[in-house]
């Protein structure tokens, strides 16, 4: 038996989603600048300073054990009351992810039912699209322009009676949308 028939139904109906592998930078003869992901210069990074962090907290009693343990659900504590100041958001509202892709995994979690249909941008980030749908959401999306998406458009599916239970947007930092 394969091992796909014990998958969920929606698991077995994902797909892949629709990207390019981070390392590639041609197709064919083309030279591609591959904005699947956002992968900084190797160079730029400070190893020095993450390196200089990690020893002082590991070298350090009060904090080594701390840091490498379980931590509360919404994170660590101080990290949320540095995150709150500086949104100026009551600490109650902060919850440490591990990541954007934790984040939009809990919001899908937490905000669509089967059947639900979710707006996005096109172009979008391609690995929250298969989130929505291992929520079991529909997926519609909207153009983007260089300065948003096409709000006419999205007014006129409005008056048309379409409705959205999430709208996935990327307040910054987008792709750029192209001519
Ligand atoms: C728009 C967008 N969202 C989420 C992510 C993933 O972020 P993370 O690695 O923090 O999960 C990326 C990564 O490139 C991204 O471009």
């Amino acid at each position: 038996m394969s091992v796909y028939a014990a998958y969920s139904h929606i698991a077995n109906n994902l797909g892949a989603p629709p990207f390019l592998p981070l390392n590639r930078d041609h197709v064919g003869d083309v030279p591609l600048v591959n904005l699947t992901g956002g992968v900084p210069a190797a160079d730029i990074l400070p190893y020095e300073s993450y390196s200089q962090a990690v020893g002082r907290v590991l070298g350090n009693p009060a904090t080594a054990f701390s840091s490498v343990s379980y931590v509360s659900p919404f994170g660590i504590q101080e990290l949320r009351e540095q995150v709150a100041h500086w949104r100026g958001v009551p600490v109650e509202n902060v919850l440490v992810t591990n990541g954007a892709m934790n984040g939009i995994f809990l919001a899908a979690q937490t905000l669509i039912d089967p059947g639900d249909t979710v707006l996005v941008e096109s172009p979008t980030f391609p690995f929250a699209l298969n989130i929505f749908r291992r929520a079991g959401a529909r997926l519609e999306s909207i153009a983007l322009h260089a300065g948003g998406i096409d709000l006419d458009e999205l007014e006129q599916r409005l008056r048309e009676g379409r409705r959205y239970k999430l709208f996935y947007t990327i307040p910054d930092f987008q792709n750029l949308p192209g001519p």
